[in-house]
């Protein structure tokens, strides 16, 4: 069932919200209520992608996520708080509080698009099922009233991955969700369009030095400013966990954000008239895509048979538009995706981190192919 919430609507004081509108309330607290129920998931907008929430303190209910998704059970699931206070009463029950680490960037980032990996107590609540057996835990308290009000009034850590089914591209739209997991969840709360498009940055401040292990709505050069000391060090985590090297997030081994549309990606490729004439000339797609950014030519001036979208001007914009996008030309038919990469700094490097996971094969102009 769809559940109609709108933001706008919320307000939230001291971790208490009310709504200025009785359905938004009403279906919130609908979902609040279901949500404490062994068992049961609701889907629910961040403002990074929609998740597929449980509680994390229940056995049941993050076996009923990883079944909806049909997720590996090893990959482990970021858990959502809508308070700091919720995070030392419910999480960290023995230490109480956040390591130090942590206390510029949480400081500034939350609620927002970052995770943090917090240390596993001995007796930790949050049950190895979410972890993966791993000894941290990520948490995040998002910055979208109505997630941040169904986790305030279920006083609920909600373990919760990205609400696609496992493979696709995260759900930016409650549409999204409905089309890969209809019949398989009870619930979605619809608060519209995602803004930031691209998940949380996932950071590791345990480790010496610091690291970023996936990023996201956060950028390096944003931890390095704010995060203080140990944080001018922050390594970038690599791109692909090669299979000899223990993996550190392991969400980083699976195929990912894939369409059903095949992805090329192209990088250091100018204007690209030349490398996506000379590419199309090699494949036999009916259908192509083109995924312009601010240097590709149109379709049209390049003189090949594509459907022209615009990904966005800057990396921001892009991050907000990808998901959407590769969903699109799926439902537009499309067998093949050519997509204008942009250079890894900024918000640039999660974009490009996704669409190197997407992409089957990268042209780069200053290099040979590789797949
Ligand atoms: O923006 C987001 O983070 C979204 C929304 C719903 O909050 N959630 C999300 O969850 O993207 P998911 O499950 O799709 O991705 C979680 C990522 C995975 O790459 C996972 O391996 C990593 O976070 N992760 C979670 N807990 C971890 C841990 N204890 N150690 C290392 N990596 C962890
Ligand atoms: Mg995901």
């Amino acid at each position: 069932m769809v559940l109609p919430a709108r933001k706008t609507a919320i307000s939230l004081r001291n971790n208490s919200p009310s709504f200025t509108d009785k359905v938004t309330g009403e279906n919130i607290e609908l979902a609040a209520r279901e949500i404490q129920k062994p068992g049961t998931v609701v889907a629910f907008p961040t403002e990074t992608v929609y998740g597929l929430g449980g509680s994390a303190l229940c056995d049941e209910s993050v076996r009923a996520i990883y079944t909806a998704k049909n997720r590996p059970a090893d990959n482990p699931l970021i858990v959502h708080v809508s308070s700091i206070e919720q995070v030392e009463r419910l999480i960290l029950t023995k230490l109480h509080r956040i390591p130090q680490v942590y206390d510029k960037l949480v400081a500034k980032f939350w609620p927002g698009p970052l995770t943090i990996l917090l240390p596993i107590e001995e007796g930790s609540p949050i049950l190895p099922l979410v972890t993966a057996g791993q000894n941290t835990v990520g948490v995040r308290m998002p910055d979208h009233p109505v997630a941040r009000a169904l986790i305030a009034l279920s006083d609920t850590p909600l373990a919760a991955p990205s609400a696609n089914a496992s493979t696709r591209p995260s759900p930016t739209l409650a549409d999204h969700v409905l089309h890969d997991l209809e019949g398989k969840i009870p619930y979605i709360l619809d608060g519209g369009g995602c803004s930031v498009g691209v998940e949380s940055s996932v950071v590791d401040g345990l480790a010496t030095p610091p690291m970023l292990l996936r990023p996201g709505g956060v950028t390096a050069e944003q931890l390095s400013k704010y995060g203080g000391a140990p944080w001018q060090d922050v390594v970038v985590g690599k791109r692909d966990a090669d299979n000899s090297e223990q993996v550190r997030t392991p969400g980083m081994k699976y195929r990912h954000y894939s369409p059903t549309a095949k992805v090329a990606l192209f990088v250091n490729c100018g204007d690209g008239k030349k490398a996506v004439s000379t590419f199309l000339k090699s494949t036999t797609a009916a259908k192509v895509a083109l995924f312009r950014s601010t240097q590709f030519a149109a379709s049209q001036e390049m003189g090949v048979p594509a459907c022209d979208y615009e990904l966005g001007a800057t990396p921001a914009a892009m991050a907000e538009s990808l998901f959407r996008l590769l969903r699109q030309a799926d439902d537009d038919g499309v067998d093949l995706i050519l997509v204008e990469g942009v250079e890894e700094t900024g918000d640039g490097l999660a974009v490009m981190n996704r669409l190197h996971k997407a992409a089957y094969t990268v042209i780069d102009g200053l290099g040979d192919a590789t797949s």
